[in-house]
């Protein structure tokens, strides 16, 4: 699939999310961070409003579920129009029957490891997932500086990943800039959520067009 880019919209403005969506059009996906206020100390938005955009927007959804009991909510963002559904291990009763169910309604399964969480007791789980993220900052907040301390992780992952000849798509999110963008893609992430790097530049897509440029400069693969 090559590199990605999927703008946050965490860093947008949410009271024109349609014309915030718009102005990201050379994005590949829309980056939307659900927040429950249990799982982070943070609250955002929920299905209604995800089911609202997806109607307003023709790029696919990248929903990302920072909350409590994902094995209850996470399919509802599939059936609200999301085409990947990324869960948090931490917070996962069953990730393997939660990501089986999201994959069997349609959408790409994701699953989110926080910066202390490894991933190596996950290796047998792979094979049921399309994307693994890994946070590059603590989830909660958009504007953190990125954690040098996950660049072993996603090369360990990008390792594993080959290792079983698995096509699953590497997403690093949190503080991804063109400063840090390089880094990430030569320990092989190919999926990268910016929010304000994005959001706050001059020209969004050209911002866009940049991390996409440096990440395929710096990736291995490509
Ligand atoms: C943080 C969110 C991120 C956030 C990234 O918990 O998951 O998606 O919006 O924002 P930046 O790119 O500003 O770090
Ligand atoms: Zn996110």
């Amino acid at each position: 699939m090559g590199i990605q880019i999927s703008p946050s919209m965490l860093a947008s403005d949410f009271a024109n999310l349609a014309a915030e969506a718009e102005r990201v059009s050379h994005a590949d996906w829309l980056h939307i961070d659900v927040m429950d206020n249990h799982f982070v100390p943070n609250l955002t938005l929920g299905l209604p409003v995800v089911e609202a955009l997806g109607k307003a927007t023709s790029t696919p959804m990248d929903c990302h579920l920072m909350i409590e009991d994902p094995d209850r909510w996470a399919p509802g963002y599939v059936e609200a129009g999301a085409q990947s559904v990324t869960f948090h291990v931490e917070a996962a009763t069953a990730p393997v029957r939660l990501a089986r169910e999201l994959r069997a309604k349609g959408a790409r399964a994701g699953m989110g490891l926080r910066p202390a969480t490894p991933i190596e007791p996950y290796e047998d789980l792979l094979p049921e997932l399309d994307m693994l993220l890994v946070m590059t900052v603590e989830p909660g907040f958009g504007g953190q500086a990125f954690l040098d301390m996950c660049l072993p992780k996603i090369r360990r992952t990008r390792q594993l990943i080959a290792k079983h000849g698995l096509d699953l798509w590497l997403q690093v999110d949190g503080g991804i800039s063109p400063d840090t963008v390089e880094r990430c893609a030569d320990a092989g992430a190919d999926v990268f959520v910016a929010g304000s790097a994005v959001y706050k530049a001059d020209d969004a897509n050209l911002m866009i067009d940049d991390l996409r440029a440096k990440a395929q400069a710096a990736s291995p693969s490509c």
